[in-house]
């Protein structure tokens, strides 16, 4: 059901992409396979008519919601998790010291729950290992990042996530060893107890694009 659901919203979000960029398709015309073999088995691949510009995707999902993400340039990842209590043990095996330290005293998370920041952390690591491609095979102690730069407050909620008051949506900068060179932009979300992340690795690109 959730891979159902976790389709659905991408192909909302590939047409709604598609229609802003002056090219209006309907959802049965646009393919969505997977990567079968490799170091990225399982990743999302549009599979777009003749003449279409490419796009990348990432899909998320968990419980009763599913999140696509879709950029015109470059690579997304997405992850979207229901706010739950993670062990010690699990958080030392997943944050390196520094990431620790920040997602414990930044200012963006402050008042914010402790299971609110490593379930916003994990989201991150894991938006960043799909973003490249190789998901859990690859150690989340290696995809790092130091902590973000604010850009502003999203300006659009976020359906069913974002749309309560108090609800976080925020845009950011991230630098990340381990995911290629220079900044990932993108967005943190914390609302209706989940937590989300989607990051955008840069080429040349810049939107985003997202359907709950
Ligand atoms: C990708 C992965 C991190 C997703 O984890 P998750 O939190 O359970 O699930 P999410 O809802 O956030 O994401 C699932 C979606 O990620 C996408 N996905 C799967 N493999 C992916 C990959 N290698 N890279 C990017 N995205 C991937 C798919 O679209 C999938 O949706 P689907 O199952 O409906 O096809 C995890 O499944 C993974 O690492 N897979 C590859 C390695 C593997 O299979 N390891 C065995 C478990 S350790």
């Amino acid at each position: 059901m959730s891979h159902l659901a976790g389709r659905i919203a991408a192909k909302f979000a590939l047409v709604h992409s598609l229609s802003s960029r002056g090219y209006p398709r309907e959802a049965r015309d646009l393919g969505i396979t997977q990567r079968m073999a490799g170091p990225e088995e399982g990743r999302p691949v549009v599979q777009l008519p003749a003449g279409l510009p490419a796009c990348d995707l990432s899909i998320t999902h968990s419980h009763e919601l599913a999140v696509a993400v879709v950029t015109e340039r470059g690579r997304v990842g997405a992850d979207l998790e229901r706010v739950s209590p993670r062990s010690a043990a699990l958080i030392d095996e997943v944050f390196t010291e520094a990431e620790q330290e920040w997602l414990s005293q930044c200012e963006l998370l402050r008042g914010r729950t402790p299971d609110e920041r490593w379930n916003l952390g994990w989201c991150i690591k894991e938006a960043l290992v799909k973003c490249t491609g190789h998901g859990l095979r690859a150690s989340l102690q290696q995809v790092t990042f130091s902590g973000w730069t604010e850009q502003g407050a999203a300006s659009v909620s976020i359906p069913l996530l974002t749309d309560e008051p108090g609800a976080l949506a925020q845009l950011i900068t991230l630098h990340s060893e381990g995911v290629g060179s220079g900044p990932l932009t993108g967005l943190l979300a914390l609302g209706q107890g989940y937590a989300f992340a989607a990051l955008h690795h840069p080429s040349e690109g810049r939107s985003l694009e997202f359907v709950a």
